[in-house]
C-alpha cells in the first residue's frame, strides 16, 4: 500500500440559483492540490499552506485536519497523516474552497487507507470540515468535490446525496472579484422565514432544473435558473452583482446568480461559444471596477477529487 498520495480537489458552484443548501456543481478551471503522507506519530501535521498563509494549520482548526479526523473517529483509527496543501482557490471565494480542501483530504486519506468507505460515504466527512470553515455541515460543495457533476443533497439526517451527470454541453463561467465574504457572515443575513408563495416557485425551479439535466434540455435549465429567496438578500455584498447578471443574460447565458455564499457569482451556458461571449460581457462589466478579478470558463466537470500520482 502506497505512504503518499497527491491529489487535484476541484472549485465548486454551490446553489446553483435555485437550491440553497442543497444543489452545487464541480467545475474544472481550478482547485486544490494536496499531498498525504502517512506518518508514524499517530497525530496529523499541517504543514504551513502554500498559497495562504494565514490559514490555520492546528488540525482542529483546518478544514481538512476536521475532516480526516472525523473519517478516522469513524474508522477507529489512530493513524498519523502529514498534510501538504497547496491552496489555488482563494478562501471566502463562494467556490468551494473550505471543501476542496476537506474533501481532498479524505480522498487522499481513504485511499492510503486501502479504501474503506465509498466516495458517497467520504462526502459525510467531507461536511464535517464545513463546520469549522462555516459553522453549519452542510454538503452542497462537499458533495459536488467529492463525487463530480451536479449533486442534491436530498436529505442532511442521514445524509442522502445523487449524483447526476452533467449535460456535455454544459458550460460554466465563474467571475471570482477578489474580495472576500465570510459564508459564516453572508448566512447570517438570511431570514429564517420563507413566503410560501416564494418557496413554491423555489421548488418549481428546482424540479426544473433536476429534470432539464437529465434531459439535457438546455432552454428548461435556463427558465429553473431563477432564485426567488436567497439572492435578493445577499446580493448587496456583491459589487456590480445586478451588472454581471444582466450583461451575462444579455450575451446569451442560460442562467446566472451567487455562486456559494458569494463574491464569485456564476453564469451556466450551452456551449464553449457562448460561454466565451458570456465571459467577455462580464469581463467588460467588472474591468470598469477598481477590484482585482479572475474569470473561469470551463466545462461542468463530471469528475470529483482526482488522484494525481
Ligand atoms: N449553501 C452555502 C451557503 C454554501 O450559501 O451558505 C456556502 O459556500
Amino acid at each position: 500500500m502506497n505512504k503518499s498520495i497527491k491529489v487535484f480537489a476541484p472549485g465548486s458552484v454551490s446553489n446553483v440559483g435555485c437550491g440553497f443548501d442543497i444543489l452545487g456543481f464541480a467545475i474544472d478551471g481550478i482547485g486544490d492540490e494536496m499531498v498525504l503522507s502517512k506518518n508514524d506519530s499517530n497525530k496529523l501535521h499541517i504543514k504551513p499552506i502554500e498559497g495562504y498563509d494565514n490559514l490555520p494549520t492546528e488540525p482542529s482548526k483546518n478544514v481538512a485536519g476536521v475532516a480526516i479526523q472525523a473519517l478516522l473517529d469513524d474508522l477507529g483509527s489512530n493513524q498519523g497523516f502529514d498534510i501538504e496543501i497547496k491552496k489555488n482557490i482563494k478562501p471566502g471565494s463562494g467556490i468551494g474552497s473550505s471543501s476542496a480542501s476537506a474533501a481532498g483530504a479524505v480522498v487522499a486519506a481513504n485511499e492510503l487507507l486501502g479504501k474503506p468507505y465509498s466516495r458517497e460515504e467520504l462526502v459525510n466527512f467531507a461536511m464535517q470540515g464545513e463546520i469549522a470553515a462555516s459553522g453549519d455541515a452542510h454538503a452542497d460543495n462537499a458533495a459536488p468535490t467529492v463525487l463530480g457533476g451536479f449533486c442534491i443533497v436530498r436529505a442532511y439526517d442521514p445524509l442522502d446525496v445523487i449524483q447526476i451527470e452533467s449535460p456535455k454541453d454544459l458550460w460554466c463561467v465563474v467571475i471570482h472579484p477578489q474580495i472576500e465574504i465570510k459564508t459564516k457572515e453572508a448566512r447570517k443575513l438570511l431570514s429564517p422565514k420563507v413566503d410560501l408563495k416564494k418557496a413554491i416557485r423555489q421548488w418549481g425551479n428546482v424540479a426544473g432544473l433536476i429534470s432539464g439535466l437529465h434531459k439535457s434540455d438546455y432552454n428548461l435549465i435556463g427558465r429553473s435558473l431563477e432564485d426567488h429567496i436567497v439572492e435578493k438578500q445577499r446580493k448587496v455584498l456583491i459589487p456590480e452583482f445586478d451588472n454581471l447578471k444582466q450583461a451575462a443574460l444579455e450575451a446569451g447565458a442560460l442562467g446566472c446568480s451567487i455562486s456559494g455564499s458569494g463574491p464569485s457569482v456564476f453564469a451556466l451556458c450551452e456551449g464553449e461559444d457562448k460561454a466565451k461571449a458570456v465571459s467577455s460581457a462580464m469581463n467588460e462589466v467588472f474591468s470598469k471596477t477598481t477590484i482585482p478579478y479572475f474569470i473561469y470558463t470551463s466545462q461542468v466537470s463530471n469528475k470529483g477529487v482526482r488522484i494525481l500520482e
